[in-house]
C-alpha cells in the first residue's frame, strides 16, 4: 500500500463536496422505457442501454441502475428474502473443498483464503454474491481453476481489445454480481458506525477509509425503550459527543447464528472488523447490517456498474436522486452511484466519469492519477487479467493500451471479473 502512495502525486484536487455539488448540474431528464419486469434478469435492452452509455445519460443510468436495485432487493419468489440473498456466495465457486452447505446469500459466509490483497490496514468485511448465471458460467467454464486459466492463456479465444491476449469466454448477458459490505452490530448495546458525508470528507492521499471518516452515528438495537436522540460514543481513538442515534430496522440486516459465527470467526478481515466495531470478535447474537454493496450486471459488454451505501439522511444530495418510489422500506435508506462508461458522462472540470463506493474504493490511495474518491468501477475492472493481481494504483478514464502493463500482450483478460485472478484455486 505505501509504495502506491509514496511516489509523486499530481493527483486532482477536487474536493468531494465540489464534486457532488457539480454532479446536480449533470442530473438530466431523459425518456428511458420503464422497465417492468420483476425477475432478476434485465429487462432494457442492450442497445437501450449502450445508448444510455454513448449519451452519457447519467439521470437515464441512474434510473436504471435503481430499478436493478429495486428487483434484486424484492423478495425472491415464494420467499420473504430480498433476491439476491438466494444468490450464490463466493465460497461456492472459489473454495476448493465445499461442505455442503443450503444456505444462500450473507448466510453461506465462509473464506479460506483472505478476501483481497491487504490494500490498507483497515478491514472491511465482504462478501460476493452471483445470481445463477453468473454462478454457473463461471463453474461450467472452470474459471474458478488455475490449470483451466493457464490453459486459456495460451490456448483461450482470441481477446477482441488487446491483440495476442486471449479472454475468457463472456459471461452471459443476465449475470449479475454483488460485492456486499457489512458492518457488525451488537445485540444488546450501542454500536457506533461511520457514516460517509462527502463534503466532510476531503480526498486524502493516502486514500479516505471509514477510520478517517469526520462523522460515526450510533446503532441501538432496541431504540423502542430510549428516549434521546444522540449519544456520545468513542470509536477507533475518538470521542463524538452526540452522534446521532439510529435504529437496527434503519438497515437491512441479518441476525448472526451459531453456525455464522463459527465462520466470521475464523476469517481475518470479519475478526478484526469485529475488533473495531465492537472491541471484540463478532459473536452470535450479534447483528450484520448491510452498509453498502457494489453491483455489476452484464447487461452491456462492459458491464453496467453502480455503488450503493447506507446514509441517515438519504434524501439529501446527488446520490439520492432518481431514486423511484417503488424501491421500499430500508431500501429508501442507501444512495447510489451509478458508471455505464469509464469516461462519459465527464465531470464539470472536463475530467472522466467518477464512480465509487466510500466503503470500498473510498480507500483506494492516490498512486499519481487521484485516490478512490475519484475512481471509476469500469476502468480498474477493464483491468482484470490473469496473472497480474495488481489492481492499483488507481487510473481514469480509458484504458491506456500502450503503457499500462494490464493490457500487455500474452495475458487472459478476465471479462472484468478479478475474483478470477484473485482467487481461483488448484
Ligand atoms: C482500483 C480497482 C477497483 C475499482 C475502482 C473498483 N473495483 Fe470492484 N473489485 C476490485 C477487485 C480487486 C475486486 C476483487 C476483490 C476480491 O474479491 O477479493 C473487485 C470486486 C468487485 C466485484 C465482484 C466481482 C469481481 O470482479 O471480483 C464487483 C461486482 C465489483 N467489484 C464492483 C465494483 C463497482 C460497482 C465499482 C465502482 C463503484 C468497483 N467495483 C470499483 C477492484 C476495483
Amino acid at each position: 500500500l505505501r509504495g502506491w502512495s509514496n511516489g509523486f502525486v499530481r493527483g486532482l484536487t477536487i474536493t468531494a463536496a465540489f464534486l457532488s455539488i457539480q454532479l446536480i448540474g449533470c442530473l438530466q431528464q431523459s425518456a428511458l422505457p420503464n422497465p417492468q419486469s420483476s425477475s432478476g434478469a434485465a429487462s432494457t435492452g442492450t442497445d437501450a442501454l449502450e445508448i444510455l452509455r454513448q449519451a452519457g445519460d447519467l439521470s437515464a443510468q441512474r434510473r436504471h441502475v435503481w430499478e436493478v436495485i429495486r428487483r434484486i432487493t424484492d423478495p425472491a419468489e415464494g420467499g420473504d428474502q430480498p433476491t439476491f440473498e438466494s444468490w450464490h456466495g463466493e465460497e461456492e465457486i472459489f473454495t476448493a473443498h465445499t461442505s455442503p452447505s443450503r444456505a444462500t446469500g450473507i448466510r453461506s459466509f465462509a473464506r479460506e483464503t483472505p478476501a483481497e490483497p491487504a490494500i490498507s490496514d483497515v478491514p472491511v468485511l465482504t462478501y460476493t454474491l452471483y445470481n445463477d448465471a453468473a454462478f454457473h458460467h463461471l463453474v461450467q467454464n472452470r474459471l474458478n481453476r488455475r490449470d483451466e486459466l493457464n490453459r486459456l492463456v495460451r490456448e483461450g479465444p482470441a481477446d477482441s481489445v488487446v491483440i495476442e491476449s486471449r479472454s475468457v469466454p463472456a459471461l452471459p448477458a443476465a449475470s449479475m454480481v454483488l460485492k456486499t459490505v457489512w458492518w457488525p452490530v451488537a445485540g444488546n448495546g450501542l454500536t457506533p458506525m461511520p457514516v460517509w458525508d462527502p463534503e466532510l470528507n476531503p480526498p486524502k492521499k493516502s486514500g479516505n477509509d471509514y477510520l478517517s471518516w469526520a462523522r460515526v452515528v450510533v446503532v441501538d438495537p432496541t431504540s423502542a425503550h430510549l428516549t434521546s436522540r444522540t449519544s456520545a460514543v468513542d470509536f477507533a481513538g475518538r470521542t463524538f459527543d452526540s452522534a446521532h442515534r439510529v435504529a437496527l430496522d434503519d438497515f437491512y440486516h441479518v441476525a448472526v447464528d451459531k453456525h455464522l459465527a463459527d465462520r466470521l470467526s475464523r476469517d481475518r478481515e470479519a475478526h478484526n472488523v469485529g475488533l473495531i466495531a465492537l472491541g471484540r470478535p463478532i459473536r452470535e447474537g450479534d447483528y450484520l447490517l448491510l452498509v453498502g454493496a457494489n453491483l455489476a450486471t452484464k447487461e452491456i459488454l462492459d458491464w453496467v456498474w453502480g455503488a450503493t451505501w447506507w446514509h441517515d439522511r438519504p434524501d439529501e444530495g446527488p446520490f439520492a436522486a432518481d431514486r423511484p418510489g417503488a424501491l421500499r422500506g430500508v431500501w429508501r435508506h442507501y444512495l447510489m452511484q451509478a458508471a455505464f462508461d469509464s469516461l462519459l458522462p465527464l465531470m464539470p472540470d472536463g475530467s472522466p466519469h467518477v464512480c465509487f463506493n466510500p466503503w470500498l474504493e473510498g480507500r483506494f490511495p492516490d498512486g499519481g492519477n487521484g485516490a478512490g474518491t475519484v475512481s471509476n468501477c469500469m476502468a480498474c475492472h477493464q483491468r482484470a487479467n490473469y496473472p497480474s493481481k495488481q489492481f492499483l494504483p488507481v487510473t481514469r478514464g480509458r484504458g491506456d493500451l500502450q503503457h499500462d502493463g494490464a493490457y500487455a500482450a500474452g495475458r487472459l483478460r478476465t471479462n472484468s471479473i478479478w475474483a478470477i485472478t484473485l482467487h481461483a484455486t488448484r
